[in-house]
């Protein structure tokens, strides 16, 4: 039997641990949420990159002089770059065709710590049925790995963490939970279970340290957008560092809210 556990901070992530695994990386305020909403909107491929200085490095490079620069530097713009990390940003302008290299502050260093992984998916609330699913096909151990911040826990990337849990223990495939994955899913549906309404999630991600600093940057859209879940069947997928999607999503049911207001 295969297992399911969690990784809590991309500084917890090393090699031994994620080798040849399944792994999922999760940051849901705001890069993978971010990642998943370009792709939606037409992008065709992101390059994580873990500092600035690195991707004005890799923009120099003839094969990535086209792409656009975006990320964010401690939740804030970066000079010159063409965007932020706001998933709100890449509703607004056309990423057909355009190639993105994002840096963030933790996302995208989860990222590049999980190269010796077998497959890496990018996961958000905004496409979770869809890695649960993925999760149930790994032939191997999955780790779903969190992002959190500053190398402390975040609630948010734990709630996403457990609505994946929650989707495998409800589930036909049986999978061996670790009492982390166990704590997750029990987080998750204990939530659901005593919700009067839809936007209980919403206003857990609004309390948490990332979404007080969101709303005091004047950001409080990009939490509703980021607490959707299952808007897209999108899959994106990081390989050979690079993230491109594996399944075309269907554009006008996972259209998301914010981008139609
Ligand atoms: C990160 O990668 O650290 C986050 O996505 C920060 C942010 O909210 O921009």
């Amino acid at each position: 039997m295969y297992n399911l556990d969690i990784i809590l901070t991309h500084q917890d992530i090393n090699v031994q641990a994620v080798k040849g695994k399944a792994c999922v990386a999760i940051d849901t305020l705001r890069a993978t949420s971010t990642i998943i909403t370009a792709l939606i909107h037409g992008c065709p491929e992101i390059i994580p990159v873990s500092s600035v200085t690195e991707a004005l490095h890799l923009k120099k490079n003839k094969a990535y002089q086209d792409y656009l620069l975006g990320g964010e530097i401690e939740g804030q713009y970066i000079e010159n770059f063409h965007l932020g990390n706001s998933p709100i940003d890449y509703c607004n302008i056309s990423l057909q065709g355009r190639g993105i290299i994002l840096s963030t502050t933790n996302g995208t260093r989860t990222l590049k710590k999980l190269k010796e992984a077998r497959l890496v998916v990018i996961c958000a609330l905004l496409n979770a049925r869809t890695v649960a699913e993925w999760i149930t096909e790994q032939e191997s151990d999955v780790i779903i790995c969190c992002s959190g911040r500053r190398g402390n826990f975040s609630l948010e990337d734990f709630l996403t963490a457990g609505r994946l849990a929650a989707e495998l223990r409800a589930g036909k495939k049986a999978l061996a939970i670790s009492d982390l994955a166990f704590t997750a899913a029990a987080f998750y549906e204990n939530i659901k279970k005593s919700s009067t309404n839809n936007n209980t999630i919403l206003k857990i991600l609004k309390n948490t340290d990332n979404g007080k600093r969101l709303i005091k940057a004047g950001l409080e859209a990009d939490i509703e957008h980021c607490s959707q879940e299952d808007i897209t069947s999108l899959l994106p997928q990081y390989k050979s560092g690079s993230i491109k999607q594996l399944e075309i999503p269907d554009l006008k049911d996972s259209m998301p809210r914010s981008s139609v207001i």
